[in-house]
């Protein structure tokens, strides 16, 4: 048994890594990895890629370019697990086991899918007008990622928290099915660094491909010079005073200075120092930081034959959790050797989730409420108080559709919110543990069970 914190990201593989994704993912993931707690899991997400995308060559260019970024950055993989999602057969084969599981309602509440959906709506299109079903599914496929290795920390941007949410959701729902009291998987986390800071770009708008204001990271000292010198800057001349605290310049050099180098940069801006030269300082302080990498990154992209092995070593280890474990899960459902014994539906469970309740009733005042008695009767929530039966009605069948239940903790007891209004509470609890138990509870009897 291991006790370090597994800790997983993909990184969708459609793309050049320029210096934000160095600064604000990469670098914080090369670094968490040291720590001697942590097992991390970093895997090209190119089954992803295949969403967005369909060019081959970009996609064959970027997850060449991708590897070699990371390795250039100094990932040590002999301590890592560092893979290609595409190299992973059980992965595609998880997927349709949690597909299985997957509540339809579920995916279609996916920003991603909803946000494209919109689009069309807007545009008086159909709804679904070039959506394909890889989007649509694309949070299955992102839960298999996340399950198979059974990830506790899973480091992603603020987009993405809903889709660890839905890998929750849909393991909790697998678990409960067919792990008869074990617990195959383990519930991941969403981690978001809050102190990596979000580089800004030329412009000083976020650094992103999508405003077309990007540093190049590994291309050519040459590109990265020109870059640099696109940077805006207000108008003051070389003599005037600047302003450090106003200057994206300022930012990107800080993102990559020690606090000395920094505080010294600083002063010289304050002092006058003109714009052309706080360039070429900003220039050569990426350039002494990131100039050996650069030259381990070309090394990298000319010896491909070198990174495959690198790429199928990773695989390799990454293989050896997921074959066992997939055949766990396969046995689970019911794939199993027509040679080995046979076992007995395990119904019982399902019978039990079914049969929690709800009861409504009507208060003196008029009012409609309504409780959520688990199978053995107790009381598991309490709604507020609706004005007509129609409205409480509505509230018990969304509650059922199969969403992310929005539960918040509230000392010793919790409630359950709907489109930001609190629709419902549990009783009190002796303690936090018996408070999470019943929120677990709670999930598992509004887990829309299939016939
Ligand atoms: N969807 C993620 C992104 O676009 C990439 C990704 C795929 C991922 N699978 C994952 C991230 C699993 C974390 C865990 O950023």
């Amino acid at each position: 048994m291991t006790t370090r914190t597994r800790i997983l990201t993909g990184i969708t593989t459609t793309g050049t890594p320029h210096l934000g994704n160095y600064a604000g993912a990469i670098r914080p993931a090369i670094i968490a990895s040291r720590d001697s707690n942590a097992d991390s899991f970093y895997f090209l997400a190119d089954y992803h890629a295949l969403i967005k995308c369909d060019d081959p060559l970009r996609i064959q260019r970027s997850r060449l370019e991708i590897a070699a970024t990371w390795l250039a950055g100094g990932l040590d993989v002999d301590r890592v697990t560092f893979y290609r999602q595409s190299d992973i057969p059980e992965i595609p084969e998880l997927t349709w086991l949690l597909t299985c599981v997957a509540a339809k309602g579920l995916l279609n509440r996916a920003h991603a899918y909803k946000a494209s959906v919109d689009k069309n709506v807007e545009t008086g299109e159909d709804p679904d007008a070039g959506i394909t079903m890889g989007l649509y599914s694309y949070p299955v496929l992102m839960a298999a990622d996340i399950l198979m290795f059974n990830a506790h920390k899973v480091p992603v941007g603020r987009d993405q928290i809903q889709h660890v949410e839905m890998a929750r959701d849909i393991g909790q729902r697998f678990n409960h099915l067919f792990g008869q009291g074990k617990e195959f998987f383990t519930m991941p986390e969403a981690l978001i660094e809050e102190s990596v800071a979000t580089l800004p770009g030329l412009d000083g708008r976020k650094m992103s491909k999508s405003y077309d204001n990007t540093i190049p990271l590994f291309s050519s000292a040459k590109e990265m010079k020109d870059a640099i010198s696109r940077i805006v800057t207000d108008s003051r001349a070389p003599g005037e005073a600047k302003d450090p605290d106003n200057s994206h310049l300022f930012t990107l050099f800080q993102a990559f200075a020690s606090a000395a180098q920094a505080d010294e940069f600083r002063s010289e801006l304050l002092q006058g120092l003109g714009w052309g030269e706080a360039k070429s300082r900003l220039f050569q302080l990426l350039d002494s930081d990131l100039g050996e990498s650069r030259e381990r990154y070309h090394q990298l992209i000319e010896r491909p034959a070198d990174l495959e092995d690198i790429l199928q070593h990773g695989a390799k280890k990454a293989r050896a959790v997921a074959t066992p474990f997939l055949n766990e899960l396969r046995e689970a459902v019911g794939l199993r050797s027509f040679v080995a014994q046979t076992q007995v539906a395990a119904t019982t469970k399902k019978k039990a989730a079914k049969t929690a309740r709800f009861v409504s009733f009507r208060e003196d005042d008029g009012s409609f409420r309504f409780r959520l008695l688990s199978a053995d009767g107790e009381q598991l929530l309490l709604s507020r108080n609706f004005a007509d039966g129609k409205t409480a009605g509505q509230v018990t069948k969304q509650l059922q559709a199969g969403q992310v239940l929005d539960v918040r903790s509230e000392d010793l007891s919790f409630s359950v919110w709907l489109e930001g209004e609190c629709v419902a509470d549990s009783p009190s609890f002796a303690d936090g543990t018996a408070r999470d138990a019943a929120i677990e509870a709670l999930r598992i009897a509004l887990t829309p069970v299939q016939e």
